[in-house]
């Protein structure tokens, strides 16, 4: 499949039907799950608010896990090496093990898996790994899919935009830097590891309001100024808050903030409208830059020299 195909398919993504089965009476959720994979959890982190939700991005558990836990591993290879020592170690806590995953020894190791599609890299099955997460606690319904699915397919056919971006970012040879807002600070995360991964520049997301404790003093100052591309993500409605901060900001420090919004009026809508720009940028710059975007080899090959050692 063609990186591109991998992009457009998140419209069908977004429609799939698998659904994490969430038991009665937890207290807590930990999800496990490394690079493209984690992505999945870090979204849900940040729109599940009714009970705690804990990242697993390594090989330790934290200690509080326990019979009351639920506990997703996502794993699209269902062979990484963090995330499956790190199922094993709940195993023995007694924690309520679920997994998404296309196969792999995850998919052996985790009765209840609801399995995704095979084909695509990680990154690509964003959709694929998230969905069952916000199927299965009630974050996500019919309309809300028809309409993101709606406005997914609207952005696969306007992509002038997205290009410009990338052409912009390659002339200057800049470093993208992504702010995220309330809601979306996962999603700053994964335009950063986007570049990272199909783009090969390295690049640095951090978020409002927390960045005007701490970035703010950089951004006025710091050398190489000019060899930053900023971005700030929002959704249509940012609240007021928000937008001072980001102009005042921009304003004190002297820099230029290219805004990109989310599509549509519902949280999913605007989440996954955003991936899908900051997939189509990182992508535009890499076929500028005449990098495969889809080639991750470096990983591949630490993962395998990892796994004699
Ligand atoms: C490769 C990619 C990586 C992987 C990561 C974990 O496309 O995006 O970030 O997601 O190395 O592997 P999986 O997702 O198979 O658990």
């Amino acid at each position: 499949m063609e990186y591109i195909d991998e992009i457009t398919s998140l419209k069908n993504q977004v429609s799939f039907r698998g659904t994490l089965e969430v038991p009665e009476g937890i207290e807590n959720v930990v999800i496990a799950g490394m690079g493209g994979s984690g992505i999945a959890g870090k979204i849900f982190q940040e729109l599940y608010t009714k009970k705690p939700v804990s990242l697993v991005t390594s090989y330790d558990i934290p200690e509080f896990i326990g019979q009351k836990t639920l506990f997703v591993a996502i794993s699209y290879s269902g062979n990484t090496e963090e995330t499956i020592q790190a199922v094993n170690k709940a195993k023995k806590r007694g924690a309520q093990i679920r997994a998404i995953s296309s196969g792999g020894k995850l998919a052996e190791l985790v009765e209840n898996t609801v399995i995704v599609p095979k084909g695509f890299q990680p990154r690509s099955a964003v959709g694929y790994l998230s969905v069952p997460l916000l199927r299965g606690f009630g974050l996500l319904d019919d309309k809300d899919v028809e309409l993101t699915k709606n406005l997914l397919s609207d952005l696969d056919t306007h992509q002038t935009r997205f290009e410009e971006f990338g052409n912009d970012i390659f002339q200057n040879k800049s470093i993208p830097v992504i702010f995220g807002t309330p809601g979306l600070n996962a999603i700053a995360y994964r335009w950063k590891t986007q570049f990272n991964e199909n783009a090969k520049v390295l690049a640095y997301s951090t978020s409002f309001p927390e960045l005007n404790h701490n970035d703010t003093m950089a951004l006025e100052n710091t050398y190489r100024k000019d060899e930053f591309y900023f971005f700030v993500l929002t959704s249509r409605t940012p609240e007021k808050e928000i937008s001072n901060r980001i102009r005042i900001t921009s304003e004190l420090c002297n820099i230029e903030m290219h805004k990109v919004e989310g599509e549509g009026n519902t949280v999913f809508a605007n989440t996954f409208t955003l991936i899908h720009k900051g997939d189509y940028i990182s992508y535009f710059l890499a076929k500028k830059r005449g990098v495969d975007p889809r080639d991750v080899a470096i990983i591949e090959n630490l993962k395998r020299e990892l796994a004699v050692s």
